[in-house]
This record gives C-alpha cells, sequence and structure tokens, in this order.
C-alpha cells in the first residue's frame, strides 16, 4: 500500500511515518504544494497513492485546499470511484468545525489529534484495507491515548484549572486601563500574601536588586515599574503550575520551565530590538506559549502511578501534536485576549505571512533561540540562525540575533534564582 502523508511539523510528520512505516511505502511532505504535486505524479505513473493523510492546518496550502485540488485533478483525469485516493484529514480538537468542510470537500474519513495508531488502523481498515498489524509499536499508542484522556478531563470539567490566569490577567488588565498607579498594582497583589513575599524577593534579587531594599510591595512596584512587576509577578504565578510531585517527569518538568522562561528573556530581548513598547508583555507571552503543554504533561503526571515507566518521547511527541491548539483553548477558556491566544496557537507555524502579528513572530522566534542556548525539551532540530522566516520578517539580522541570544543567556543565568528560592 503506498500512503501520502501532508504535515507541516517535522516532529508530528516524523512520529507519524514511525508509526505507519509498518503499513506500506510512506512518502511524506511538509506542503500541500509538495503532497500534491507527488500525488499528481504517482496518479498517471502505474503506481498511484491508495490513501493520502493530510493536516488541516498548515500555513501555505491548507488541508482542505490540498484536498479540494486532489479531487479537481481525479476529476480533471476521469479517475473512476473506486480508483480515487482515500482521503483522511486529521486536525485537532479546537478546530472540529472544519471537519464538515473536509467532508463536503471530499474526504473519507477523519481522526483527532493526537494521532494515534489503533484509531488510524482501524479508520484504513474501515475503508477496506486489508492490514497486517502484528508488529504494531504499542508505546506511542498508550502516550497518544494518555493525552487525548487529559484533554478529554479538562474539556469536560473532570479536571480543575490550576488559578495563573487570575493574578496574570488581572494585571494585564489593570496595565490596559490609563493611569494606573503603583498602589492600584499593589493593592491586587497584596490579595495574595505567597505571591506578594515572592514579588519582594525577587525584586531584591541581584538580577533585579537596585541601592535600596525593597521592604514592601509598593516599593517593590515603585522601583521595578508596573511592566517588570508584571512579568515577574506572572513568573511567579508560572512557576507553581510546574511543581509535580512525580519523578518520573520532574526532569522534564523542569526543562518545560526553563523553556518557558528561556523563550521568555528571548522575547523580552527581541522585543527591545524590533519594538519601542510593550516587550514586557513580550515576556509575559512568550513565558506562556507552551502552557498546553505544561498542562497536558502534568496532568498526566499527577493521574500516573510513580513506578509505571513513562515513555517520554512518546509523551512529548504526542504532547507536540496538540500543544498549541490545546493551549490556545485553554487561554481563549481563562478569558486571556486574542493576542495571546494567537502566540498559544500559532507559535509553531515555520512561515508566516507579512500580516502575521508581530508578537506571534516574537514569540515564535524566541522558541526557536530557546532551543539555540540549549533550553530545548520538544525533540526539534536547533534551527541555523540563517534558516528562521520569523526573524526575516521582523528584520534581524543572524549577527543581531546573536547578540539577543547572548542577552538572553546572560540574564536567564543571572535571573533564574530570583524565582526558585522561597
Ligand atoms: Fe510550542
Ligand atoms: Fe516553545
Amino acid at each position: 500500500m503506498k500512503i501520502l502523508i501532508a504535515e507541516d511539523q517535522a516532529i508530528s510528520r516524523e512520529l507519524m511515518v514511525k508509526m505507519l512505516e509498518s503499513l506500506g511505502q510512506i512518502e511524506a511532505f511538509a506542503t500541500g504544494q509538495e503532497a500534491l504535486k507527488a500525488f499528481e505524479n504517482a496518479s498517471i505513473s502505474s503506481e498511484p497513492f491508495q490513501i493520502m493523510i493530510s493536516d488541516i492546518s498548515m500555513p501555505g496550502m491548507s488541508g482542505i485546499e490540498l484536498l479540494k485540488a486532489v479531487r479537481a485533478f481525479e476529476s480533471r483525469k476521469k479517475i473512476s470511484k473506486q480508483n480515487k485516493i482515500k482521503v483522511i484529514m486529521f486536525t485537532s480538537y479546537a478546530n472540529k468545525e472544519t471537519v464538515i468542510e473536509c467532508y463536503m470537500g471530499g474526504c473519507d474519513d477523519y481522526v483527532l489529534k493526537p494521532f494515534n495508531r489503533s484509531v488510524i488502523i482501524e479508520k484504513i481498515s474501515k475503508l477496506g484495507f486489508q492490514l497486517d498489524i502484528d508488529n504494531a509499536p504499542q508505546a506511542e499508542k498508550s502516550m497518544g491515548q494518555m493525552v487525548s484522556d487529559a484533554i478529554e478531563g479538562f474539556k469536560n470539567g473532570n479536571v480543575e484549572l490550576p488559578a495563573l490566569p487570575n493574578i496574570v490577567q488581572e494585571l494585564q488588565n489593570l496595565i490596559n486601563r490609563p493611569n494606573t498607579s503603583a498602589s492600584d498594582m499593589a493593592k491586587l497583589i497584596e490579595n495574595d500574601t505567597a505571591m506578594s513575599i515572592k514579588l519582594i524577593v525577587a525584586a531584591n534579587s541581584p538580577f533585579y536588586g537596585g541601592v535600596e531594599k525593597a521592604k514592601d510591595v509598593k516599593m517593590a512596584i515603585n522601583r521595578l515599574g508596573i511592566h517588570t512587576t508584571h512579568s515577574i509577578v506572572s513568573s511567579i504565578a508560572n512557576k507553581g503550575l510546574y511543581n509535580t510531585k512525580n519523578i518520573s517527569i520532574k526532569n522534564l518538568m523542569d526543562k518545560v520551565w526553563m523553556h518557558s522562561f528561556a523563550t521568555a528573556h528571548c522575547a523580552r530581548e527581541i522585543g527591545k530590538k524590533v519594538s519601542s513598547v510593550g516587550y514586557e508583555k513580550a515576556y509575559v507571552k512568550g513565558l506562556i506559549h507552551d502552557v498546553g503543554a505544561t498542562l497536558l504533561i502534568k496532568n498526566i503526571g499527577d493521574n500516573i502511578n510513580e513506578t509505571s515507566h513513562l515513555d517520554l518521547d512518546g509523551l512529548t511527541g504526542a504532547v507536540f501534536e496538540v500543544h498549541t491548539s490545546f493551549g490556545g483553548t485553554l487561554l481563549n477558556k481563562w478569558g486571556f485576549s486574542k493576542d495571546f491566544v494567537d502566540v498559544a496557537s500559532l507559535h509553531e507555524w515555520d512561515k508566516f505571512d507579512k500580516k502575521t502579528e508581530q508578537e506571534v513572530l516574537i514569540v515564535n522566534l524566541a522558541d526557536r533561540l530557546s532551543y539555540t542556548i540549549g533550553y530545548g525539551f520538544f525533540n526539534k532540530d536547533v534551527p541555523e540562525l540563517s534558516d528562521i522566516q520569523s526573524a526575516d520578517l521582523l528584520g534581524l539580522t543572524e549577527s543581531e540575533l546573536t547578540v539577543i541570544c547572548d542577552k538572553a543567556a546572560k540574564a536567564i543565568a543571572e535571573s533564574a534564582d530570583a524565582f526558585t528560592k522561597k
């Protein structure tokens, strides 16, 4: 059997190839255009594809456009009904509405992310293909299933959402109001005693510290300014999400925290370079861009037996597939504004157009740079500085990126302690 895969994300693409390779000959492409070309070439050869599996959400040619182009080609070539390629589309639950459009465009079935081997095999069998599935690897299946279950839990309200958004979002609302004073901000923060203490400790840490020690919340805010205070409070609130008692995921959670923290610092440095205002807002966005991944991993860790063996590669692979749409949905539910939701939803894309919001580009680039300086946690390749399209769109040269990396690395090393001390 010949299977054609279209998926823009490298990690998901590789995972899919690995899961399906025992079924036959697989060809996988990163763009709709390439997949279409391969489909057309194979159709007029003696070895056409029997199945196409395509992501719906892809930059450039979307999965739906690809599907329509495939069906249009088949009509033009008068390919008979039984020889038409079977098309399975996959998408995240957040975009379920698009499934209807896929059926109207002529797809045969759909699957929801994360991509689960047993589900896809069942779908292929239903389409009338005989499969030899004796050598199915089981690990990915159980990890994919765990991630799906975690998403269901959040969706159905069976899992309580942590308290992160309240103070972060309330502070954001306060800052958006004109004439917000340090006193207004102090009043809000002082409602939370633990937060107040941590803010004062962070304000007096070597990285943020001034000549005079801050003795109370208001003094700390006066010295730091409202925007930096917001960044620090967000860091403290966010850090709480990464606590886990489960030893088997503790290392991974620490890595996710350092990645988020590093991305925040990179976003701040990029923001300073490309936008004269709002670089602290870029910091907060960097900090929470992977919140979907954080909560999924934490939830899975909380719900498994500490002694059970966890396939961490399988786990991060399955989480990767869904963390952007899940993160966007969470932030939306938490009442974050659209700019935050966009950052969570779109930051993994490799290609953007000129209309993309600057903050999405900043966080996309910051995420890439944090891998460059050693703070990655997904199995992503470290990109070449000259290869990052968002840097191009932001007008940053390679040497400017190097300076940004150096500054961020220094700030990360100096300030990480401010958030780890009690
Ligand atoms: Fe991400
Ligand atoms: Fe990231």
